[in-house]
């Protein structure tokens, strides 16, 4: 007799977990759009209900996100207007145990913060292998900084004690959306989020970090036995 286990790759996790996150999605609402492979398909499983007649409107937090979310017919909300952003949805690189973040692979990190800031919930939709029991390496905490000065501040980010390589790309330096820099703080472990946070935004020259601290209200997380849901105990219930 022979057994046989199937396990699931971890872009299927993430459509899973951004699957479950669309139930979650009502009529009416304003919703913050992340950015990234989850919530690409977080997109994709929205666009199909709103074929089928869900009325939402969307803030998207990248270029990238705005231009997939019009393939699929999802309204968009202009940038000056004044957002009442129902739900978030945004995927992560990091969760730790109290459902803090490490946001910022994608280098989308500053307009996902205001947008989640802005949101009176905010869903977190994650692969199994993002969960970590503390924040930091193996993924380097993303900083988007000004490109005014950007080598002076990031010797004063790696006088800290960790090295802080400027993001690049096809051999340029990565530029965000936003037309900033960004370095990626190689730091092993974060003991403390939310005032290393609070270290890192009084720096000169800091625009934003991928520490989102205390935001979220669920997370979301695809797996082999299905979703699991981790609820922040003191956030309103989506
Ligand atoms: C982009 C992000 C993404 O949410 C994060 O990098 C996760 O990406 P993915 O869903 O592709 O694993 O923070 O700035």
């Amino acid at each position: 007799m022979s057994s046989s286990t199937t396990s699931l790759t971890p872009d299927q996790h993430k459509a899973q977990a951004a699957q479950k996150a669309v139930e979650y999605i009502q009529d009416g609402q304003i919703l913050g759009l992340g950015t990234g492979s989850t919530v690409h398909h977080f997109l994709t499983a929205l666009g199909t209900r709103v074929q089928d007649g869900l009325r939402i409107r969307g803030v998207p937090t990248s270029q990238a996100t705005a231009t997939y979310a019009t393939q699929l017919g999802i309204p968009l909300l202009g940038h000056d207007e004044p957002w009442d952003i129902d739900v978030a949805v945004d995927g992560a690189d990091q969760v730790d145990p109290q459902l803090n973040l490490i946001k910022g692979g994608g280098g989308a990190l500053l307009r996902e913060k205001i947008v989640a800031r802005a949101a009176k919930q905010f869903i977190v939709i994650v692969d199994e292998a993002k969960q970590r029991p503390h924040l930091g390496l193996p993924f380097p905490l993303p900083v988007e900084i000004l490109s005014f000065g950007w080598a002076t501040t990031q010797r004063h980010l790696e006088k800290m004690g960790w090295p802080a390589p400027r993001r690049e790309q096809t051999g340029s330096p990565f530029l965000t959306d936003n037309g900033h820099y960004i370095v990626d703080l190689h730091i092993p472990q974060i003991a403390d989020p939310a005032s290393f946070e609070a270290t890192l935004l009084l720096l000169p020259g800091v625009v934003e970090c991928g520490l989102f601290v205390h935001m979220t209200s669920l997370v979301i997380t695809g797996t082999d036995q299905g979703v699991r849901l981790s609820q922040a105990p003191d956030k309103p219930t989506p």
